[in-house]
């Protein structure tokens, strides 16, 4: 697939004209529980999707990392189950245990869900990007703003299993045996993520990244119907609306099908988990394709040595295309601080050979 302009504005925006300097460097799940700031303004509600629809907490709290660390780009803090939530499903974070929603089983259930007042449930989290767009310009190194979506397969797993799960069994009989049926819900979250994502762009979101977390659960034979095609359709309608907005996918745990998944879907960045060797990366991904990534998030909760050797690695592997520095999965809640800011320090010192 021809990459061209759209990819250098990912590049050109990412890395805002640092060629030749270190990479830019952001974490996945940067906003949230490792972050002693986070923990005081999220003690302030119970309900978690209260942060996320209260444009000022939303908005603290999407900034908090960047004031912290000085990273170069600030990610909407929100949630892939804001999708699920604004169609209709009841969503509940609880403490300890993580979301609960009400599952969803048959045709009737997916038919009650209702994407019309979609834009104006989620209004709320369109204003924060406007506002987060603006105080972002007085950062000195002026951050990019991503915005998010889960992917399809990723948030029908939420959907059908009724919260986290071990082995997706609901999801994955009711998508085998009767994918006609299925597929009605994944059309139904193509069409409310693509325009969940282009509302945030046209509030402010210079970078989209597409969260495939459960990609890595489907065998070759599936993937495609559920990982790729969903990804590839919601790009397609997301480029038509905004032609130059760069799109990170991230089917995490795809293994060896990151490469079909690069080729078929049109992303123009791709970020990679930490299960990945980074020789297979530089063989198997295009060369135009910006590659994010790989840290172990335990290395750097564990720290020490190990983690500044696999980081020194992983900036000689990728010293030679454009690449942003990040974590293979996101940041875990026990890491500590010193850890990150000793990352953020080594990435920033890399020399340039
Ligand atoms: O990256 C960021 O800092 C931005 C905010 C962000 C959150 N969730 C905030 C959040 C992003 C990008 C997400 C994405 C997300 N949410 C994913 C995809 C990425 C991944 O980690 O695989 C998934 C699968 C979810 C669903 C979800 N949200 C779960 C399973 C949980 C509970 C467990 C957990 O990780 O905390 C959440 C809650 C959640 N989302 C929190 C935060 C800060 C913690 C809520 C709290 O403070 O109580």
């Amino acid at each position: 697939m021809a990459k061209d302009t759209t990819n250098q504005k990912l590049i050109l925006q990412v890395l805002k004209g640092k060629k030749n300097l270190p990479p830019p460097i952001w974490l996945m799940r940067q906003a949230g529980r490792h972050l002693p700031e986070y923990m005081k303004l999220r003690s302030q509600t119970d309900n978690f999707l209260d942060l996320c629809y209260t444009p000022k907490f939303c908005i603290e709290a999407t900034l908090q990392p960047i004031e912290r660390y000085g990273f170069d780009a600030a990610i909407l803090f929100s949630d892939i189950l804001v999708i699920p939530n604004a169609l209709g499903q009841h969503v509940d974070f609880v403490s300890g245990t993580g979301p609960i929603l009400e599952p969803i089983s048959n045709i009737k259930e997916i038919s009650k869900l209702n994407i019309k007042s979609l834009s104006e449930k989620l209004h709320p989290i369109y204003n924060s990007v406007r506002q987060i767009s603006t105080k972002l310009k007085n950062f000195p190194n002026n951050p990019a703003l991503i915005g998010f979506a889960g992917a399809p397969w990723t948030v029908a797993t939420y959907m059908v299993e009724g919260g986290s799960s071990k082995d997706y069994q609901k999801t994955k009989k009711w998508a085998y045996k009767s994918p006609n049926e299925f597929s009605l819900l994944i059309d139904l979250l193509i069409d409310a993520t693509s325009e969940h994502l282009i509302n945030q762009i046209n509030s402010g979101a210079e970078i989209i990244q597409i969260f495939d977390s459960w990609a890595g659960v489907l065998s070759p034979f599936q993937f495609d119907r559920w990982v790729v095609n969903p990804t590839k359709k919601i790009i397609d309608y997301v480029k038509s609306a905004c032609p130059d907005i760069p799109i990170i996918g991230f089917p995490r745990g795809a293994g060896l099908l990151y490469e079909r998944f690069v080729d078929l879907t049109g992303v123009d960045g791709v970020s990679i988990d930490s299960t990945i060797p980074l020789s297979w990366v530089i063989e198997h991904i295009q060369k135009d394709i910006v590659i994010q990534g790989n840290l172990d998030n335990f290395s750097l909760m564990v720290g020490g040595n190990l983690m500044e050797t696999e980081i020194s690695e992983i900036l000689s592997f990728f010293s030679e295309r454009p690449f942003i520095f990040n974590l293979g999965h996101g940041i875990l809640p026990s890491t500590p601080i010193s850890n990150v800011e000793k990352l953020v320090k080594l990435v920033r010192s890399k020399k340039n050979d």
